[in-house]
């Protein structure tokens, strides 16, 4: 048996109809349901889902509106090497993204796609990345055979029928289709977290800007509203009107009795995105105020007024749980209180969760994220390294008032930084736009938990988007060149690294809430406040250029150490630009070229 496919009367838009009508033709599903986002569709599938195994209710007095779900082991992170941008011409997607002709893929995915949904459900999910009619926004429609997904995708996203009012018979929308990959035999037992062993495709068309995701069921892979959409196929279409779509957070940032800016930042997957957005200030800084605007993803657009204004695409964080606790980020612990699913996180005998570094003794008795009794004495994790958790962005205690303004908040300075051991100090401001955009361009961060592969691996990553660019690295350089030169006023250019260790391996920075030190003189530099020193890559605070008072032990030393320039790993790390700027040499600005000539000279 499957499903009759005419959508219901409300559908005006004919396009979606029909293409609801020809994939539920492909993969057969039993059922086709058209979310309609409300609270008691996202109650009936979490409760639908704990029946199932594939949800468990935590303890409702300790995290009221809280589940647990256990992935597959097989299935814990994006596939970098399972992702694919199918532009027409190989030259479009960059060497920067796997390559396969739009045609070959497509065959490839129908061929696997044919009956994939039997015996399960297939989930219409209209949603909007961004507020409602905001000019920044755009719409999406996501097919999915996961309940999972779809009450992700509640958290992460706007959804329902008020999208479809929006989109009406004719508006636009980006097609993204995602099946688990398990189709069901009559009868058969379904598993709890369902996925494909065998294929595994995370794919782009940039021509028909569809999105076809095929085989897992976690994270990026599976919310097709987040690195698909909003920034591999956001990053083409910015390009082609004149927008940045940006793995960047966006917080505020209120200096005493002072005017508010807005910052965005770009750091690489498991770098510290969701920490800075979230930061507390000091006690020697407690004037100064934080809040977020968003924490993983930004869409910019120049206003007529000459600057760059920003939104959060998402509605709702998708966090990386070890690492965060009432040290590290109070603000997101807070937010975890309630309405959160946790998914591959340990679990009390109580019915609450753990991960590494939530507390420094962990509780007796947990059980470890694959639902087994956790051994505190063995080498494994309890929490997997990219155990994350799923929660609105409402329920951040320090959002801003204006995260959900259809206007955006205007950008007064960029950062760019990555998990950098030794060579790049702890903050550098850019000559000028375009020494910014090669700073970006030419950033490097160790590999993390967030993707599947080789941990702790130093790799260029332009703008912590190598993942996520949906084009060639090339053009990409040369669309954020275009950009500043079309605003009158370019938001400043920095880059940071709280990474830096010692000989001992010990990080030297304190990081976390004394990254406000770092902000506030990126504040007063765009102010015109505070001073710098020029250097060979940029200009720098002196040691009494920064507020230092009450980081214990953290002498006029430690401070050297951390901004020191040496002349030859920089030489190196000029080296391996060359190399970087070798293999894009296709489509490589320039202005880029220039740029490094300089850097190597002033070296
Ligand atoms: P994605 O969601 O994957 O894009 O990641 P993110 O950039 O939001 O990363 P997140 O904020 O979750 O960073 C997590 C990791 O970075 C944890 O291991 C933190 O301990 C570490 N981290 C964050 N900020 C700092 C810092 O200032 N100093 C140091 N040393 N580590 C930090
Ligand atoms: C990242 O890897 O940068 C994430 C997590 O934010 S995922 O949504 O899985 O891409
Ligand atoms: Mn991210």
């Amino acid at each position: 048996m499957t499903a009759a496919t005419t959508a219901p009367d409300y559908v005006k838009n004919k396009k979606l109809a029909a293409w609801v009508a020809e994939v539920a033709q492909l993969t057969k599903p039993e059922r086709i349901v058209w979310c309609d986002g409300s609270q008691a569709e996202y109650d009936r599938l979490c409760a639908e889902m704990v029946a199932s195994g594939m949800l468990i209710k935590l303890n409702e007095q300790k995290r009221p509106g809280c589940f647990l779900a256990r992935s597959d082991p097989d299935d814990v992170a994006r596939m970098e090497d399972r992702t694919f941008v199918c532009s027409k011409n190989k030259e479009d997607a960059g060497p920067n993204n796997n390559w396969v002709a739009p045609e070959e893929m497509r065959a490839t995915l129908t061929k696997i796609s044919d009956g994939c949904m039997r015996g399960r459900t297939m989930y219409v999910i209209p949603f909007s990345m961004g507020p409602l009619g905001s000019h920044i926004s755009h719409i999406g429609v996501e097919l999915t055979d996961s309940p999972y997904v779809v009450v992700s995708m509640r958290v992460m996203t706007r959804i329902g029928r008020a999208v479809l009012d929006l989109l009406g018979s004719d508006g636009f929308f980006v097609p993204c289709l995602h099946s688990v990959g398990a189709p069901l035999a009559p009868g058969e037992k379904d598993v709890v977290w369902p996925s494909n062993k065998q294929y595994k495709f995370i794919c782009h068309f940039p021509d028909e800007k569809l999105i076809w995701s095929f085989g897992s069921g976690y994270g990026g892979n599976a919310l097709l509203g987040k690195k698909c959409f909003a920034l591999r196929i956001a990053s083409i279409m910015a390009r082609e009107q004149g927008w940045l779509a940006e793995h960047m957070l966006i917080l505020g940032i209120q200096p005493p009795g002072g005017k508010k800016h807005y910052i965005a930042a770009a750091f690489p997957s498991a770098c510290g995105k969701t920490n800075l957005a979230m930061l507390i200030p000091p006690k020697e800084l407690q004037g100064w105020k934080v809040t977020t605007i968003g924490e993983d993803i930004a869409w910019i657009k120049p206003g007529k007024d000459g600057r760059l204004y920003a939104i959060n695409p998402e509605a709702g964080a998708f966090g990386v749980a070890p690492g965060t606790s009432e040290l590290t980020n109070p603000n997101c612990l807070a937010a975890l209180n309630k309405n959160t699913i946790f998914t591959n996180v340990a679990m009390t005998p109580d019915g609450d969760v753990w991960w590494e570094g939530l507390s420094q003794t962990p509780p007796m008795n947990l059980t470890d994220w694959q639902g087994k009794p956790w051994d505190p004495d063995g080498d494994k994790p309890a929490a997997h390294p990219n155990a994350r958790f799923t929660v609105a962005a409402s329920q951040i205690p320090c959002i801003d008032p204006q995260w959900e303004d259809p206007a955006g908040v205007p950008i007064s300075a960029f950062l760019f930084g990555g998990r950098r051991t030794t060579t790049v100090p702890l903050v550098t401001e850019a000559n000028d736009w375009t020494h910014g955009v090669y700073m970006a361009a030419t950033m490097a961060s160790e590999t993390t938990a967030a993707s599947v592969g080789k941990m702790g691996v130093v790799r260029r990553d332009p703008f912590a988007m190598l993942p996520f660019c949906g084009y060639h690295f090339g053009d990409y350089f040369g669309h954020w060149l275009k950009v500043g030169k079309s605003i009158a006023q370019a938001p400043k250019i920095f880059a940071v690294n709280w990474f830096r260790k010692d000989e001992h391996g010990k990080f030297i920075w304190p990081g976390f809430g004394d990254n406000m030190r770092v902000l506030k003189w990126i504040v007063e530099r765009c102010e015109g406040k505070a001073q710098a020193a020029e250097t060979p890559i940029g200009r720098m605070p002196r040691f009494e250029d920064i507020e230092l008072k009450g980081i214990s032990g953290f002498s006029k030393k430690a401070f050297d150490e951390l901004t020191r320039i040496d002349k030859g790993l920089w030489q190196a790390e000029v080296k391996d630009h060359e190399r970087l700027f070798g293999e894009l040499s296709a489509r490589m600005p320039a202005e880029m070229v220039a740029q490094r000539k300089q850097l190597e000279q002033a070296l």
